[in-house]
Formats: C-alpha cells, structure tokens, sequence
C-alpha cells in the first residue's frame, strides 16, 4: 500500500505521525511512503532525514492523491478548525488512522463518513495487553506526565531536591499526583527523579503497589471506590458523593504540597473537580497546580485550559497539549503504535483487512461505506445500534473500487 503521512495543521502541534526510523519498518512490509514536504521539521527530523530512509517528499495534494492510507496525528475531530480544509482532498476508501477525539467530537465522525472514508482512531484501541503495543494515549499520557513535572519545576520558587550545603539546608519539595494511570505514574517517577518527596492516589488501590515502586507514597483514604475500572481498562466516573468525601480527605494532602499534578480522568467525560477553589486557598503560596485534564474542564476548580492562573499565590497551568512540546520523542513512540497499528490491520501480505470479529478493529473503526459504524459514537451521536456486521476482509483498492 502506499502510505502518506501529513504535515500537521492543528495550531503549534510540533509531532509528526511518522519518523526516519520507522519508515524501514514499513518498507521493508512492501509498502510506499509519502511524506507531506516539511512534515517532521519541527520535531527536528528534516525532509533529508526520510529521504534517507527511503519515503518520498511530496506535496500535501500528491499525499491525499496518491495514498490507500493516511497517518497523522490529529485527524479532523481533534484538529476541528484546521482539520476541515482536508474534507474535500479525501477520497472514498481511503483508509486514515490518525486521533480522532471521537468521543469528544462526535459530530465530526458524520463528517469523515460522508466522505466515504474509512477511518480508525486510535484513542479507541482497547486497554489490552495485545493491544498495548498501538495505544497512543499509553504513549503520549508518557509523555505528558513526564513534562509536567517538569512545568511544575521550572514554574515553583523552590528546588525539588534535598541540598545540604555550606549555605544551609535546603528540604525537598513535596509532590502529590492525583490519578495514577499512566501519566500519573509517570510524574510520580519524574518527581522523584528530581528529588521530591512524592505521594499520589488513584481511585483504583490496584496502583498503591506501583506508586511503591517507584518511590512514592500512596495516600490512604477511607473511600469505597468499588469496582473503579471499565471492561476497557479505564477508570469508570464515580458518583457526587464519592468525589465530595474524596475532596474533603484530600485537602490536607493538597494544602502541604508545593506541587499538585492532577491527572484523573474518564474517557469521553468531563473530568471531575477534585481540587476547588477553597482547596487552593488553604495551599502555601508560590504552590504549583500542573491539571492535566484541562482538556475537558480540569481537575482543579480554576484550571484554564492553556492558560495560566494564579489565584491566592498559587499558580495553576492547564496544558492541554504536552506531548507537543516533546515532539521528537512523542513523534517516535506515536510513530511506532501506528506501524504496529497497520500490520494489525493487515494481512501479511500487506492488504488492508478489517475483521469485525477482532475487538482491536471493532474498537477502533469509526466509518465505513459511508456509515459511523462505531458503536460507542452512535450511542453519543443516538443513533440506532447496527447489527453486528459480518466478517470482512478487504484490500485497500477493493475498498476504493467498491466505494
Ligand atoms: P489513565 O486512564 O491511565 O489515568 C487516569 C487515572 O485517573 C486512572 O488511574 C484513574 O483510576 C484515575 N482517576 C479517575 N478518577 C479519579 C478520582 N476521582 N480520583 C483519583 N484518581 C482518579 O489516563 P492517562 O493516560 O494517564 O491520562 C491522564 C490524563 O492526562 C487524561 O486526562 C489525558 O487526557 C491527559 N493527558 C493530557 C495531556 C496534556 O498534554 N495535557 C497529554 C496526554 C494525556
């Protein structure tokens, strides 16, 4: 097949959906690469650089034109504005794997559809081990926890480590994450690192073994969380009581720390509001607050998404796109999960083959023949539920000539 990868146009994404290295891999299973002229520059992997590897550069237009299917980054319903431009270069049947933010924005899902493309989003790829290999928000979520800690670093008047020198001493900082998935653990680990004293709690005591691991602390609450895990693998959304009590046993936790890494969220919700106004009031001045879920609404009462606040001394930062500001690295582990991503979605031969009995495929196909087949964005979008397609396989020019 050939394979195009875009440059990205949602605004200061710096990633690119494929990287020199992984063009080999590719290659080397027989297909074609395309690369959109510029693509990888702000990751610092220049046009020579895949060239060398063995891609073709080429124009956006000659990309859409010539590809059975499209990587990239942000697809149109995580690049909203942007993204629409490319509605009218897609083809039918051509094959785009990109994040889609399905969940989020549905009603781009209609859009991509109508097109007549077939598109996968890899935000729905289970959380299975099979599966861990392609999941881009394991990868990314790696990414963010590890550079918030560092935006909390670079924005605090304190040092984390512990110094002990002629000048006096100096204590470490205190750190709490709240949410330990996988970008929670992440910070605890970059936390520690760095010298701070680390604590952190999840709603899944599952993670207290973890949070050991790494050196940190895990924070004990008297909370009845039950079964906080879905069948997917991701935290399920806890009642107003339980976040209410949460807040109340959490507020002296919140009120020693210097730095408060908020990571707590369910997939397609708004995220809950574990730390409030109050709780900020009673932190120590010059406290950092880094919410990584202010993408949907934040963890703490006063996130801005993207911006920065500073309410009662303590600063507060709601990047909602982190893994950008790492792009080479980022690029990389992206890079990989789309390749593993495309020979799952091959035969091995190299043709495209989706199976409706493979969850991986289920799970993460949004459309095709012109439908949103995805189960869970027709429950969002209410739309009837499809009966259980049969098992299909098709090859990427089957799919165009029979669109
Ligand atoms: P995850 O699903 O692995 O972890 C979230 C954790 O929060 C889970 O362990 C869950 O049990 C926990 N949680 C849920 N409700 C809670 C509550 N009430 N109290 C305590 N813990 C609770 O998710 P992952 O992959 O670690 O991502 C975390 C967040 O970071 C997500 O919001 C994701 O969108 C965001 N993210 C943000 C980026 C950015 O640049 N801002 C980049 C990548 C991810």
């Amino acid at each position: 097949m050939k394979i195009g990868v875009l440059k990205e146009t949602f605004p200061d994404e710096r990633r690119v959906a494929q990287i020199p290295d992984t063009i080999p891999l590719l290659t080397k299973a027989g297909h074609e690469v395309l690369i959109e002229c510029g693509a990888g520059v702000e990751a610092g992997l220049p046009d020579d650089a895949y060239k060398a590897k063995g891609a073709t550069i080429c124009s956006r237009a000659e990309v859409f034109a010539q590809s059975d299917v499209i990587f990239q980054i942000r697809g149109l319903g995580s690049n909203p504005e942007a993204g629409r431009a490319d509605l009218e270069s897609m083809k039918p049947g051509q094959v785009f794997v990109a994040a889609f933010d399905p969940l989020g924005n549905a009603e781009a899902v209609k859009d991509l559809a109508a097109k007549k493309v077939i598109a996968f989003s890899l935000e729905l790829v289970p959380r299975i081990t099979r599966a861990q290999s392609m999941d881009i928000l394991s990868s990314q979520a790696t990414v963010a926890g590890y550079k918030a800690v560092l935006v909390a670093a670079a924005t605090m008047p304190r040092m984390f480590p512990m110094f002990m020198t002629a000048a006096g001493t100096i204590s470490p900082a205190k750190v709490f994450v709240i949410g330990a998935g996988v970008a929670g653990l992440q910070a605890v680990a970059m936390a520690k690192r760095l010298g701070a004293v680390v604590s952190a709690y999840d709603v899944r005591p599952a993670v207290k073994e973890q949070i050991e691991s790494l050196g940190g602390k895990f924070v004990e609450m008297e909370l009845e969380a039950g079964a906080a895990e879905d069948k997917g693998g991701y935290a399920k959304e806890m009642g107003d009581e339980f976040i209410r009590k949460q807040r109340e046993l959490m507020a002296k936790v919140v009120a020693e720390s210097h730095a408060v890494i908020t990571t707590a969220a369910i997939p397609g919700r708004k995220s809950p509001v574990l730390v409030t106004a109050d709780m900020v009031k009673g932190m120590m001045p010059g406290s950092v607050i880094v919410d990584l879920a202010a993408e949907r609404g934040g963890n703490c009462e006063l996130t801005k998404a993207d911006q920065v606040t500073v309410e009662h001394g303590v600063t507060i930062l709601g990047p909602t796109n982190l893994p950008s500001t790492v792009p080479f690295h980022a690029s990389q582990m992206f890079a990989k999960n789309l390749v593993t991503f495309l020979k799952e979605i091959s035969t091995k031969e190299g043709a495209l083959h989706i199976d409706m009995e493979n969850e991986v495929h289920v799970g993460s196909l949004l459309t095709r023949d012109g439908e949103v087949v995805n189960a869970r964005v027709r429950e969002i979008l209410k739309m009837p539920v499809l009966d259980p397609p049969a098992k299909v396989e098709v090859t990427a020019s089957e799919a165009k000539e029979g669109s």
